[in-house]
C-alpha cells in the first residue's frame, strides 16, 4: 500500500481490523518499527482526535512525529498547474510536497471539502496532490469525501459488541447548524461493505448521499421506521449533496432522543464526535451507558497504528 486514500487501498480490509485488535491489545509489540522515522502531520482544519490519536499511533510504532496547521502557519498553496502566481498564494503544491517529503518519511493530511464546488471537492485535489508531487507515502486523515481512518476504528469498535443475531445497524442523519460534509458518511458507508448486517440508512428526503457510495443500501426518509429493532445506531449530520452544500432543514425533528433510542433493540449509539449536544443528539443518549462514542474515540489511536504499519510494511 503506497497510500491510504480510502478504504480500498488497504490490501485487506479483515487482515487491517485484526491489526488494529491486536495493536489494542499489545500497543507496543512494535516499538521499534519506525525507529527514526519520521510522520508528517499537515492540518488543513482543525481537529481533536484525529491529530492526536495519530500521533500517538506513531509514537507507540517508534515515529517521531512533526505537525503543521497549514491553513495558518503555511505559506498559502497553489495547485494549478501553468498559473502565473500573482495573488496570494506564494507556495506551488509541487515544490512544498516534494520539501515536505525531505523531512518526513509518510505524511497524513487533513483536507476538509469546501462544500462549495462538488466537482473540485470530490477531484480531492490536496490529497491527490500530495500524492502525486510527493515521494513518500500519503494518508488521509479526512479529506473532502471521505475519513477513512474513522471508519476503520468504527469497525473495531463494532466488533467489540458482537450480537447473538445479525445486527441491524442504523446510519441516521442527524441535524446541525452548519453545513457539514459528507466524508465520514461516505467512509462509513464503504466500511459497512465488509459487515455481516442488515444495515439501513435513515435521513430526510433532500439528504441522499451519494448514490454511487450508497449504491443498493435501502434508504429510509422514516427515522423512527427505520430505528426499529436496530442494534447499533450511528447519528451524524451531513449537508445536502444533490443542492451540494446546503442545510434544507434546521428544526429538531430527527435529532436523537431517548423515546427514539427505545424504538430500538437496546441499540448502541455511535458518532464520530465532536457532536452538539441536544442538537444532533440528546444528553439522556450521549450520558446513556450504551453510548460508545469514547470507545470510538478510543480505538482511532489502533487504526491509525494499523494503518501505518501495513504502510511501513510496504514502502
Ligand atoms: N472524529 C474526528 O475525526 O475527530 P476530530 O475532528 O476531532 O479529529
Amino acid at each position: 500500500m503506497k497510500n491510504f486514500i480510502t478504504l480500498n487501498d488497504l490490501p485487506s480490509f479483515d487482515a487491517a481490523l485484526v491489526l488494529a485488535k491486536s495493536l489494542k491489545k499489545d500497543p507496543y509489540a512494535f516499538e521499534e518499527h519506525a525507529k527514526r522515522k519520521t510522520l508528517g502531520l499537515i492540518f488543513f482544519n482543525p481537529s481533536l482526535r484525529t491529530r492526536l490519536s495519530t500521533q500517538k499511533a506513531a509514537q507507540n510504532l517508534g515515529f517521531n512525529t512533526l505537525v503543521m496547521n497549514f491553513s495558518n502557519e503555511a505559506w498559502a498553496l497553489e495547485f494549478e498547474d501553468g498559473t502565473e502566481m500573482r495573488g496570494i498564494r506564494s507556495e506551488h503544491i509541487r515544490e512544498a510536497a516534494a520539501v515536505v517529503s525531505q523531512y518526513c518519511d509518510v505524511v497524513a493530511i487533513r483536507a476538509f471539502a469546501s462544500l462549495t464546488n462538488k466537482e473540485q471537492d470530490e477531484a480531492e485535489i490536496v490529497l491527490n496532490s500530495f500524492a502525486k508531487y510527493a515521494s513518500i507515502p500519503v494518508i488521509n486523515m479526512e479529506s473532502a469525501t471521505g475519513h477513512p481512518l474513522q471508519a476503520l476504528a468504527d469497525a473495531v469498535t463494532l466488533s467489540e459488541h458482537p450480537t447473538p443475531h445479525k445486527p441491524k445497524i442504523v446510519l441516521t442523519w442527524a441535524p446541525h447548524p452548519k453545513a457539514l460534509p459528507h466524508a465520514v458518511g461516505n467512509s462509513f458507508v464503504k466500511m459497512m461493505e465488509h459487515q455481516d448486517s442488515d444495515f439501513v440508512i435513515a435521513n430526510p428526503e433532500g439528504y441522499d448521499l451519494d448514490p454511487r457510495i450508497t449504491k443498493n443500501i435501502p434508504i429510509s426518509h422514516n427515522q423512527e421506521k427505520a430505528l426499529k429493532n436496530a442494534d447499533f445506531v450511528y447519528s451524524k449530520n451531513w449537508c445536502s449533496y444533490t443542492n451540494y452544500g446546503s442545510i434544507l432543514r434546521t428544526d429538531d425533528k430527527w435529532m436523537l432522543t431517548s423515546e427514539k433510542m427505545n424504538l430500538t433493540k437496546n441499540a448502541k449509539f455511535m458518532h464520530c464526535l465532536p457532536v452538539r449536544r441536544n442538537i444532533v443528539v440528546s444528553d439522556g443518549v450521549l450520558d446513556n451507558p450504551n453510548s460508545l462514542v469514547i470507545e470510538q474515540a478510543n480505538n482511532r489511536t489502533f487504526a491509525a497504528q494499523a494503518v501505518l504499519k501495513i504502510i511501513l510494511d510496504h514502502v
